[in-house]
C-alpha cells in the first residue's frame, strides 16, 4: 500500500450494491459481517480467486467487479438485476447529486464505468458480453453473455488496483507508445479522446478548471452536497460504505462531528484551486473524453471509454485523477469544447495524467 489515498480505496471501502434477482426482490450485495475497516478494504478490493464459478454465483461475482468501478462522489449510484445469463444495470436515482450533476450525466457515465468492468471481468470467466441500452426504460443497460475463450487480460487484472490518485505527480513524461495505447483503448462509438501534454495546454486547461472550481466553491448547494458525501472517519466509512473518504481528498481523518464543523475551513476556494493547479501541472498531461451526441447512451459510452483508459493506465503503473470541475459548469464546459476545437461535442470527462506517482 502506498501513501497516496484514493477516494474509497485501500484507505476506505466500497458501497453496498443492490442486486435484484430475477424474482425482483432486492438483496443487499455487500459484506454483512461487522468487519474492521482494514478487513473490509481487503475483502472489497480482492482479486478473484476461482475461475470456475457458474450461474448466479458467477453473475454476482461479475457484479462485484462492476461495483469496483469509478463513480461520481463514490455514490454507488447503481442497481443491478441478475437474471439467467444477463446482468442489467440501472440508475439508482436515490443517489443522484442534483447540485453537481443536474442532468444525470455523471450518474450515467458511472454506469458506463461499471459496465466496462463487467465486460472485462466476464472475459476472464469465458464470457463475451453483448451490450444493449434500452432508451424506453430509463436507458437500462442489458449485458447478455455468450461463451468465448477464457482470457485474463491486463485490464481485468487491473480492476482491483485502479484508483483515483489526487496527488502531486513526478512530472516525468510518459512514452508516446503508452500515450497512444491509452488514447486508442478509450475509443468508443461517437466518443473522442484528446491528449494534451504541452505546458501551454496544461496552463490553459487549468484556467478553465479554476474558473469552474471558483464558481462551484461559491455555490451553497454544491458545498452542502459535497459535505453530505464526504466521510471524515473510518467508522463512518465502515458503516456507510460509500462517499468520499476525507484523506483521499487531501484532508485529514477526523471524528465525523468535527469534520462536518471544520468542513468550511478545510474546503475553501483557494485551497481547492491550489490543489488542482499543483496536481495538474505536475502531471504528464490531460486527457479529455467527449461525446459527439450529447445523450445518455453517449454518457454511458464515455464512462466505458474512461474506465478502459483507467485500467490500462493502472496496468502501465500510471496514476491519474479527475479534474472534472471544468465540465460541471455549463458555460465553462462550452468554452472548453471550443478551446479543444470540438464545439459541437460535450466534454464528458477530464483527467489529469497519466503520470507516475511520487
Ligand atoms: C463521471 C465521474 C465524475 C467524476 N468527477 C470527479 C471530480 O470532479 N473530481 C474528483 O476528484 N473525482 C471525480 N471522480 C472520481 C470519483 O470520485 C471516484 O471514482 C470515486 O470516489 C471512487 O473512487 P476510486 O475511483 O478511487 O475507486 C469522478 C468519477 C466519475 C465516474
Amino acid at each position: 500500500m502506498d501513501t497516496q489515498h484514493n477516494s474509497t480505496g485501500r484507505e476506505s471501502n466500497q458501497g453496498a450494491a443492490t442486486v435484484l434477482p430475477a424474482s425482483g426482490l432486492p438483496i443487499e450485495y455487500a459484506p454483512t459481517s461487522h468487519q474492521s475497516y482494514a478487513d473490509l478494504v481487503a475483502s472489497t478490493w480482492r482479486p478473484a480467486e476461482v475461475f470456475n464459478l457458474k450461474g448466479q454465483a458467477l453473475l454476482k461475482e461479475l457484479v462485484r467487479y462492476g461495483t469496483l468501478a469509478a463513480n461520481s462522489y463514490n455514490t454507488q449510484p447503481w442497481l443491478f438485476a441478475v437474471e439467467e445469463n444477463r446482468i442489467s444495470l440501472m440508475p439508482d436515482f436515490r443517489r443522484r447529486c442534483p447540485a453537481v450533476d443536474p442532468d444525470g450525466h455523471h450518474l450515467y457515465a458511472s454506469l458506463g464505468c461499471a459496465t466496462e468492468n463487467i465486460v472485462q471481468a466476464a472475459l476472464a470467466y469465458g464470457l463475451q458480453a453483448i451490450i444493449s441500452i434500452d432508451p424506453a426504460q430509463n436507458n437500462i443497460i442489458n449485458i447478455n453473455f455468450e461463451p468465448t475463450e477464457k482470457q485474463q487480460k491486463a485490464l481485468f487484472k487491473a480492476i482491483p488496483e485502479r484508483q483515483c490518485t489526487r496527488s502531486i505527480y513526478d512530472g516525468n513524461s510518459v512514452s508516446d507508445i503508452q500515450l497512444s495505447r491509452l488514447q486508442g483503448i478509450s475509443k468508443q462509438d461517437y466518443i473522442n479522446t484528446q491528449l494534451f501534454t504541452t505546458h501551454d495546454d496544461l496552463n490553459n486547461i487549468m484556467r478553465f478548471v479554476i474558473a469552474a472550481n471558483s464558481a462551484k466553491m461559491q455555490d451553497p448547494a454544491f458545498l452542502e452536497e459535497l459535505k453530505h458525501w464526504i466521510r471524515f472517519s473510518e467508522t463512518t466509512v465502515t458503516k456507510q460504505r460509500d462517499g468520499l473518504y476525507s484523506p483521499s481528498t487531501g484532508n485529514p481523518k477526523l471524528p465525523e462531528w468535527l469534520g462536518k464543523i471544520v468542513f468550511k475551513i478545510l474546503v475553501t476556494k483557494n485551497a481547492e484551486n491550489e490543489k488542482c493547479r499543483e496536481q495538474t501541472l505536475s502531471s504528464s498531461g490531460v486527457i479529455a473524453i467527449s461525446s459527439e451526441q450529447n445523450n445518455k447512451q453517449s454518457w454511458i459510452n464515455a464512462g466505458r471509454g474512461y474506465q478502459r483508459f483507467a485500467l490500462q493506465a493502472t496496468a502501465f503503473g500510471l496514476r491519474h485523477a479527475f479534474i472534472n470541475q471544468a465540465v460541471e459548469v455549463p458555460e465553462v464546459r462550452n468554452q472548453l469544447a471550443e478551446f479543444f476545437g470540438i464545439k459541437a461535442c460535450r466534454v464528458d470527462i477530464l483527467v489529469n495524467s497519466p503520470s507516475y506517482g511520487v
